[in-house]
């Protein structure tokens, strides 16, 4: 048996409540997960008839390391219509999932001891992708009555000016639902010339966006384009998580350095995702705004129901697929609330700390998953809540 074999870099990474969490509710059929970070939904027909048929023609090999040319192109295309941002080839690079993007671009730009501003609470893989750098993760707290966007005031409390390399944000924002508005995005963008920072920008949710909210692209506003590296995902949007298959467009300068990188970690993405994501982004569009609109119709209801519910406190979230309730009133720990209702309710959620410590006094319910399970699940939390209140 080998000893000490495991690095003291790893063993300081937090285990996760989300991995313990949905192992429980996998293996127990009488609980009902709200905790998935991913769409309920199979990928579309059309792209799972799209990726056979690319099986067929034998697309079964690698890839050139930042992606595939026509794949780049459908992507430059798309960025300029939908985002407005205006990039050639040499700002694009294909990834493994925004997952594999957001580690490239912090492992490129960031020095050990050197800082990198979250959002708490933010994307839980964000403060450990810093510290497996053996960054600095500089934690910006957000707060509900803010609308948990981020406050640049905040910022300028907690960054290390001179030691400060980067800012991870995300809009439509997991866990909080906040689309941030352009106000936020241009205080930010000022802040990040300013301090000369890059901006990773997770676009992860941008086409599930709700009621009047409109998402911006931070990289699109003006005097951005050499600041911002925008990261996006065929995940959410297509239903096409297990595809693992995402972009980062941005500084030619960082896209060449995250290429460089790329070849020694995954090579490249897996060719027969690219493919099909290219069908993704050229075919029909429907499919994005049919699932779009059956999460809005959970999302209202979701939301009514749990501001019914003696306790809970709901904002209502603009984007993407998390309801972010404020259960400060029941008087216990995100975490140990979450237990209680996995125990008593039957029903898994995630704590808001999982997020960062600035989400304690939140739990995160998840509406990718299907109506009248959301339903049940929230029948379930109403009665079991009872309880408590008495
Ligand atoms: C905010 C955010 N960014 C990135 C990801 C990862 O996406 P991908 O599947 O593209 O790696 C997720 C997944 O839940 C997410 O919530």
């Amino acid at each position: 048996m080998l000893r000490n074999i495991i690095s003291e870099r790893q063993e300081e990474l937090p285990v996760s409540t989300i991995g313990k969490f949905l192992k429980i509710a996998a293996e127990s059929k009488d609980i009902i997960s709200l905790g998935p970070g991913e769409p309920d939904f199979d990928s579309p027909p059309h792209i799972i008839e799209a990726a056979k048929k690319h099986l067929d023609e034998r697309y079964t090999h690698y890839s050139p390391p930042g992606g595939r040319y026509g794949f780049k192109e459908a992507i430059i295309k798309k960025l300029k219509k939908e985002n407005g941002i205006s990039v050639g080839h040499e700002n694009i690079i294909v990834t493994t999932g925004s997952t594999e993007a957001i580690l490239l671009a912090l492992m490129c730009t960031v020095d050990p001891g050197e800082g990198v501003l979250i959002p708490d609470p933010g994307f839980l893989a964000y403060k450990p992708s810093v510290e497996i750098l053996n960054g600095m993760p500089l934690c910006v707290p957000l707060y509900e009555k803010n609308n948990f966007e981020i406050d640049v005031e905040k910022m300028e409390k907690v960054i290390i000016p001179e030691k400060t390399r980067a800012l991870i944000m995300c809009t439509p924002s997991n866990p909080t639902g906040t689309v941030f508005s352009k106000k936020a995005l241009e205080e930010i963008a000022d802040f990040a010339r300013e301090h000369d920072l890059l901006v990773i920008s997770d676009e992860a949710y941008e086409k599930l966006v709700y009621d009047d909210a409109r998402h911006i692209s931070i990289g699109s506003l003006n005097g951005m384009e050499n600041y911002v590296m925008t990261l996006h995902s065929f995940s959410k949007t297509y239903a096409m998580a297990g595809f693992r298959v995402g972009y980062a467009a941005g500084p030619e300068e960082i896209v060449k350095a995250m290429t460089k990188l790329h070849i020694f970690t995954t090579l490249c993405a897996p060719t027969i995702s690219q493919v099909t994501a290219m069908d993704a982004l050229k075919g029909d569009q429907k499919c994005v705004e049919t699932m779009r609109r059956e999460y809005d119709r959970r999302r209202r209801m979701i939301v009514k129901r749990l501001n019914e519910i003696p306790g809970f406190s709901c904002t209502t979230p603009k984007g993407a697929f998390y309801a972010f309730p404020n259960v400060k009133s029941f008087g216990m720990k995100s975490l140990a609330f979450s237990e209680w209702i996995l125990k008593n309710a039957k029903v898994a959620v995630l704590p808001g700390t999982e997020f960062g410590k600035f989400g304690e006094g939140y739990i995160r319910l998840s509406y990718a998953t299907a109506y009248d399970l959301i339903e049940k699940a929230l029948d379930r939390i109403e009665n079991a809540v009872k309880k408590l209140k008495k």
